[in-house]
């Protein structure tokens, strides 16, 4: 479960966070990305448009890792395995949720905000987590300061995370990935330009990192 995930983080430097409008919409996000050398990609889960969004990237795009974001119930991990997600995410752990986590076939990827909450799911053999909502809980300097205590924990720093940002997080020996929906957000008043996004999505592929 551990090295899946890890595995998972290291595959690209960034992974994109992908809320989902209507399908036409996000298959051309999911091909902009995957063009621009982001394949390892999030849905979040939002919705039953959601689900059947990510049923249909999964069949459109099986060079693509897609996984379900923004897991905060139980029930909604057998949803997003039944709609062929490739991993889990979550913006943060209850103890039922990490109990489900733990029993789930799928890689998860959990959320943490705190050196509290981060040891709770090491002890349950989390070595992956999400540090969420990034730039609001701390930022770069949060993160960097759990690597003295807690070593053996990788991060995937999401929320708030833009391309300069991300440069601070991947400089830091504790993180492999940062999350994120910056190269997907059309500018203010206008409409998503896929060009664009894939241009965004290999300045991000570009993007230098430790792990
Ligand atoms: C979210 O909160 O929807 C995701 O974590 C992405 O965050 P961002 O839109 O701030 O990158």
């Amino acid at each position: 479960q551990a090295e899946a995930a890890l595995a998972l983080m290291r595959r690209a430097p960034v992974m994109p966070v992908l809320t989902v409008a209507d399908v036409a919409d996000a298959l051309e996000q999911a091909a902009a990305l995957i063009a621009g050398g982001l394949p390892v990609m999030e849905v979040t889960l939002s919705g039953r448009v959601a689900l059947k969004t990510m049923v249909v990237l999964v069949k459109a795009f099986p060079e693509a890792i897609i996984g379900a974001g923004a897991i905060i119930e139980t029930e909604q991990i057998d949803a997003a395995i039944d709609a062929g997600a490739a991993f889990l995410t979550s913006p943060g752990m209850t103890p039922r949720l990490i109990e489900a986590a733990v029993r789930s076939p799928l890689p998860f990827l959990p959320g943490a905000s705190s050196a509290s909450e981060a040891m709770a799911l090491r002890e349950r053999g989390f070595r992956a987590l999400k540090f969420f909502p990034a730039e609001a809980a701390g930022g770069a300097n949060y993160v960097a300061s759990l690597a003295g205590p807690l070593p053996d924990l990788i991060f995937c720093p999401t929320g708030g995370v833009d391309m300069d940002k991300a440069k601070n997080y991947l400089a830091l020996d504790n993180v492999a990935c940062v999350g994120g929906s910056w190269m997907l957000a059309p500018a203010p008043g206008e409409t998503r330009d896929f060009a664009c996004v894939e241009k965004l999505a290999r300045e991000a592929f570009g993007l230098a990192r430790r792990h």
